[in-house]
């Protein structure tokens, strides 16, 4: 399964058309200047608002978290626990990033989030993941998303992800269901209730 997902993929930004490229954090260094974009994107409103506010406590995210992120992501290469992604433009800067937050193939949480500076990149970013998560046999991905998290549902709807009846991981936020493709069966594999050990 590791071997699937540990690939470097083109993907091209829908709004410029520009190149960038998907990969392991584990090929990204931790150097100086890839800490500050890393600090800089995780500072921006949107992206802390939705993915670092609470964690930071309501201070800036510090470059130390910048850090601890790239080992935790390589970590997780080494040990095949979690698969986290950067996504680079043509000169090596971070743009975005995405993951699939654990190696459980009958389901697993995707996340993600990208600098405002590269509008375009994540929804095709994403659905890169997807491909790879496809092909090392993920069943179910999933992601729950607050209700005003306008662009991220809008990201999640465009990846073919629906909304389902599931008791969500986060109370009040929305539960989104992908089912890989090729491994819909019959009426159990339909996003429900039933797909949900959590709801009794
Ligand atoms: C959620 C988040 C990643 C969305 O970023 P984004 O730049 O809006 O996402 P995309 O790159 O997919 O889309 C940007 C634009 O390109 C367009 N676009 C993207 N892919 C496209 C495609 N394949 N074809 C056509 N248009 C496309 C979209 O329609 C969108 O247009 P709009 O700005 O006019 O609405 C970003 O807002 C973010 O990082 N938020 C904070 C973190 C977060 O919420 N993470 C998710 C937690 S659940």
């Amino acid at each position: 399964m590791k071997h699937q997902l540990d690939q470097e993929i083109s993907v091209v930004n829908a709004l410029t058309g520009n190149p960038y490229l998907l990969l392991p954090i584990s090929k990204l260094e931790a150097s100086p200047a890839n800490l500050d974009d890393i600090t800089a994107i995780c500072n921006q409103e949107l992206v802390y608002k939705w993915c670092f506010r609470s964690l930071c406590d309501g201070k800036p995210y510090p470059p130390t978290m910048a850090s601890d992120w790239i080992n935790w992501g390589t970590e997780g290469w080494e040990k095949g626990t979690h698969f986290v992604y950067v996504v680079t433009s043509s000169d090596g800067r971070v743009a975005a990033a995405c993951d699939i937050k654990s190696a459980d193939l009958k389901r697993a949480e995707i996340g993600y989030w990208s600098s405002a500076d590269h509008r375009g990149i994540m929804t095709n970013a994403v659905r890169k993941l997807i491909q790879l998560a496809d092909n090392a046999g993920f069943r179910v991905l999933f992601a729950d998303i607050h209700p005003e998290n306008r662009r991220s549902l809008a990201v999640i709807k465009r990846c073919g992800f629906h909304q389902v009846d599931r008791r969500p991981t986060i109370e009040g936020h929305i539960p989104f269901d992908r089912i890989h493709s090729n491994r819909k069966g019959g009426e159990n594999e339909k996003p429900s209730l039933r797909s949900n050990p959590n709801v009794g």
